[in-house]
């Protein structure tokens, strides 16, 4: 299988990316493939709300990093979404 981690700490050799390795290796040893995806490295917009993507296949008309996270997010059969807990949720 194919596991894609979506590692979404700030802290880039903080707690949640220790776990996140040990998952992944964890993933390789059981003879998976598995990536990490350094969202704090990627730069992507908020959605605009144009609604292009409705009529064009669902392509972001921005051009940015999100293109190349959803066609990872498309080929994984599992999706590990990794983040610390700041102020009582997820990372932005
Ligand atoms: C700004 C900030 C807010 C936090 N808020 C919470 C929280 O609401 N609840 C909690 O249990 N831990 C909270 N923590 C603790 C972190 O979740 C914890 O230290 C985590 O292991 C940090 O992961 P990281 O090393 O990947 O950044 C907070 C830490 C920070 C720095």
């Amino acid at each position: 299988m194919n596991v894609l981690v979506i590692h979404g700490s700030m802290r880039k050799n903080g707690n949640t990316k220790i776990l996140s390795k040990e998952f992944v290796r964890g993933a390789k040893e059981a003879g998976h493939k598995a990536e990490i995806v350094e969202l704090r490295d990627k730069k992507f917009g908020d959605c605009l709300g144009c609604r292009a993507c409705f009529n064009n296949g669902g392509k972001c008309v921005q051009k940015d990093d999100m293109a190349e996270i959803l066609d990872k997010l498309r080929g994984a059969d599992v999706i590990v979404l990794s983040s610390p807990m700041y102020y009582f949720t997820w990372t932005g």
